[in-house]
């Protein structure tokens, strides 16, 4: 039987690469200098991903005890850098391979972000998509001058609105609009450009964008929302979505039910494309894969304070004074990742919270072993759900974790035909819809 191929997504932070293996190198100090993004980047597109997304957020979390002391102890949400100013980077260094920049529909102006990602469209040559995020922190509120967020719905009514108010100015210029002709003396012919005058409830703009047309005019839109609120707003505007449902099974339910709210949107569910998180350990040898999976269990999965402070950092909870020894009281609620709150309630259960947090999910499905056998159970966990593809998302990362990825997982899905080993099209969209 023919293989059912699928697509790969790198889920990449520009924090800190580990730093306590003995293979660090200087990249724990150089980082922030962009090359070490640059020369991951450069390996994915040789080995056949479609895409690179950057995550993002605007703080320095200091929930957890009223200080960012663990935070930055553990360095996981902070520092970062810029997503949107690290892609022009990338955008020079790769040719083929898509980019993803996260920026927040809260913390932005719709004419400011349109133009951004139109030039980021231009220089990649049409490889750029916006990961569209509401935030989802009060800290980052009060970096921008709030008390708070906006309430988690309303959030989400700002950002269809904000979107919509997007779309409208990179389709201000039509097509031909330029003419660069000596003859006429004309460059632009100011008759094709158009202001849009957009009136919304939250957002006013008047256009047109001073940015032209860009190759794919609107950029690839990308979502990882899970609430229902999230999930419709998701159906009616992205191209793809980034999850974590549990299981197969979640998986399977998760796609069905994204690509039937697409349709009742008049989309044609084919255009949009689920992404399911994973975090592949690979080894030479079947043992080496169970041994590397151990101690990464060991050093971040059984990590107590590392996923207490990771909770505390994305619920704004501050978890210093619950009693590990006891389970997560019943009454907490947050007003950022709601659908993530309510799911992790679910898996911890009444479990107590060291034993709990051990046990958290931060994939859909586990995958441990040589290159084949990975690539064998990717192929069947894909086919079950119905295809889309994975995005490979661990932090924090090394090298030599990228080459296992690059130079060991890719190849082994090539030989099978699970995975693309060129890029027919020019743009990020194109390749990306192109089966
Ligand atoms: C794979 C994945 C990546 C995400 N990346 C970001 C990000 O970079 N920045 C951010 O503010 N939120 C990010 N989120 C949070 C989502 O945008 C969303 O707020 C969250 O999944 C909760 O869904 P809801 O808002 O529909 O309740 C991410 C979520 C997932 C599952």
């Amino acid at each position: 039987m023919p293989a059912d191929p699928f697509r790969l997504g790198w889920f990449g932070n520009i924090t800190p690469p580990e730093w306590k293996t003995p293979f660090a190198g200087r990249d724990p100090w150089t980082w922030t200098d962009g090359r070490f993004v640059v020369d991951m980047v450069r390996n994915m597109e040789r080995a056949g991903f479609d895409f690179m997304m950057l995550e993002d957020s605007l703080m320095v979390p200091d929930t957890f005890g009223g200080t960012a002391e663990l935070e930055l102890k553990h360095a996981r949400y902070a520092p970062k850098l810029d997503p949107v100013v690290v892609a022009s980077m990338l955008a020079y260094a790769t040719e083929h391979i898509g980019i993803v920049c996260t920026a927040s529909t809260t913390f932005n102006h719709p004419y400011g972000l349109a133009r951004q990602f139109s030039t980021l469209d231009h220089v990649t040559r049409g490889r750029i998509g916006w990961n569209v995020v509401t935030s989802s922190e009060d800290r980052a509120a009060q970096n921008y001058g709030l008390d708070v967020l906006p309430e988690h719905d309303l959030r989400y009514e700002m950002a269809e609105e904000f979107v919509e108010a997007a779309d409208r100015l990179w389709h201000s210029w039509e097509p031909d609009a330029i003419l660069a002709d000596p003859v006429s003396g004309y460059y632009a012919d100011h008759t094709k450009v158009h202001p849009v005058d957009f009136v919304g409830k939250h957002y006013r703009t008047r256009g047109p964008l001073n940015t032209p047309r860009s190759p794919q005019v609107r950029p690839v839109i990308s979502q990882a929302g899970g609430s229902s609120r999230g999930r419709d707003f998701a159906a009616r505007n992205a191209d793809m979505l980034l999850n974590i449902p549990d299981g197969v099974e979640g998986m399977k339910a998760y796609r069905d039910d994204l690509r039937r709210r697409a349709g009742g949107f008049g989309r044609n569910p084919d255009d949009l494309k689920c992404f399911f998180v994973v975090y592949p350990i690979i080894g030479a040898t079947q043992e080496e894969a169970e041994q590397r999976n151990r101690e990464w269990y060991a050093r971040v999965q059984h990590n107590y304070e590392v996923q207490m402070l990771h909770f505390a950092a994305v619920m704004e909870i501050d978890m210093s004074g619950f009693d590990p020894a006891e389970p997560l009281p019943d009454d907490l609620s947050t007003n950022g990742h709601q659908s993530q709150l309510e799911d992790w309630k679910k898996i911890l259960g009444g479990r107590s919270l060291r034993e709990a947090f051990g046990a958290m999910r931060v994939q859909s499905i586990e995958l441990v072993g040589t290159p084949d056998a990975v690539a064998a159970q990717m192929d069947e966990a894909m086919q079950e759900v119905g295809g889309d593809g994975f995005l490979i998302y661990g932090q924090p990362i090394s090298r030599e974790y990228v080459a296992q990825m690059t130079d060991g997982l890719c190849p082994a899905l090539q030989r099978r035909g699970l995975l693309r080993t060129g890029y027919p099209h020019s743009t990020f969209r194109e390749n990306l819809l192109s089966f």
